[in-house]
């Protein structure tokens, strides 16, 4: 490749934030806008994907002009148009892709699909060179997966969840203790107010599984709630929150930490919007450290849905010249592949 630098725009729509970023040599954000619709999908308690793909509809336009203009470049400034594949909600996805394959055409710009998990993946390429092999935990609304990583935009599983995702678990319980969606982010604060008056089950699968499931966990904390409310004891949410926390943290580590020990790494990633959780950031930092092994995580703003991820994700695909073609459709359960 004899380009200097390698200016990408990426689109995410997945799921309800409708997102555009300019991003330059997969590593240099030069503009970043997130358009989240949260406020929007919290009175019905989570996100509506009609209303979703309205949404990204309405503003999908507006948000390129502004990832543009802030970014101080033009549609003629871009090498080529990144757009998040899947998995997602499909009619949120197809905005996103649709959107990519207009510009894609229109301008003759290389099209490069990315998955989504990659993309939270690649955010720590942001803020950090990543170094390989690697290991890296996602943990989101959608997915609490760990995957080994041994060169760029290679991803070999090692582990997923086999129900809830380790974000959903905690929008869950935050829904049953009558917290605003989404969950995540208020159940970790209540917990910093909790003791540890309930242990609840750690679900450890087979001994050699690096597999995850929490459905246990939370039916548990909902059991619990629920004989309370029935007896009329008082529960402290506080300590509901620390007890369900302490455990869904202690699963995720402890098999990431074994996954380390087992496979001779040069760095752990962590990443999803559960990575913003700074209880999970802070022990699993500490963990890495005893395994010797250095732990990169994005800052919290880029943990969650962003498009500045995406376009990072699809660089190394720019180098291998790996492009879509027209055909490129939106796909709600694609998997992440070895590549
Ligand atoms: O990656 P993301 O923005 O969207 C998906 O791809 O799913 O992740 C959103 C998830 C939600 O379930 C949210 O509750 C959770 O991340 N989350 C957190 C925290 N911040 C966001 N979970 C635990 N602690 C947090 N601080
Ligand atoms: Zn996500």
């Amino acid at each position: 490749m004899t380009k200097q630098n390698i200016v990408i725009l990426g689109l995410e729509t997945s799921c309800d934030e409708t997102a555009a970023a300019v991003v330059k040599n997969g590593n240099e954000i030069l503009s970043n806008v997130v358009s989240s619709q949260v406020d929007v999908h919290r009175r019905f308690g989570g996100v509506v994907p009609e209303v979703a793909s309205r949404k990204h509809l309405e503003s999908m336009n507006a948000i390129i002009e502004q990832a543009l203009t802030e970014a101080d470049r033009t549609v003629d400034d871009l090498d080529a148009v990144a757009v998040t594949q899947g998995p997602g909600l499909v009619g949120a996805l197809l905005v996103g892709v649709s959107a990519a394959k207009a510009l894609a055409f229109a301008r003759d710009l290389p099209l490069i699909a990315v998955h989504h998990i990659a993309g939270h993946i690649y955010a720590t390429q942001l803020v950090r060179e990543m170094m390989f092999p690697s290991i890296a935990l996602v943990v989101s609304g959608g997915h609490s997966d760990l995957y080994y990583m041994e060169r760029h935009d290679h991803y070999r599983m090692l582990g997923q969840t086999r129900d809830d995702a380790a974000g959903e678990a905690y929008d869950k319980i935050a829904r049953a203790l009558g917290l605003p969606y989404p969950g995540g982010p208020q159940i970790a604060r209540l917990a910093q107010e909790g003791r540890p008056e309930y242990s609840f089950p750690r679900a450890w699968l087979e001994p050699d599984s690096y597999d995850f499931s929490f459905s246990g966990l939370k039916s548990s904390v909902l059991n619990r709630l629920h004989q309370a409310e029935q007896k009329g004891e008082t529960v402290r949410h506080a300590d509901l929150a620390f007890g369900f926390q302490e455990a869904v943290l202690d699963v995720l580590i402890e098999k990431t930490i074994k996954a380390v020990r087992h496979h001779p790494v040069q760095q752990l990633v962590l990443a999803g919007g559960v990575a913003a959780n700074q209880t999970l950031r802070s022990r699993l930092e500490e963990r890495a450290a005893d395994a010797g092994v250095p732990l990169a995580v994005p800052p919290i703003s880029l943990c969650t849905d962003n498009a500045a991820m995406i376009a990072a994700a699809a660089y190394p695909k720019y180098v291998k010249q790996e492009f879509a073609d027209m055909a490129l459709n939106a796909s709600a359960g694609l998997p992440l592949t070895e590549g």
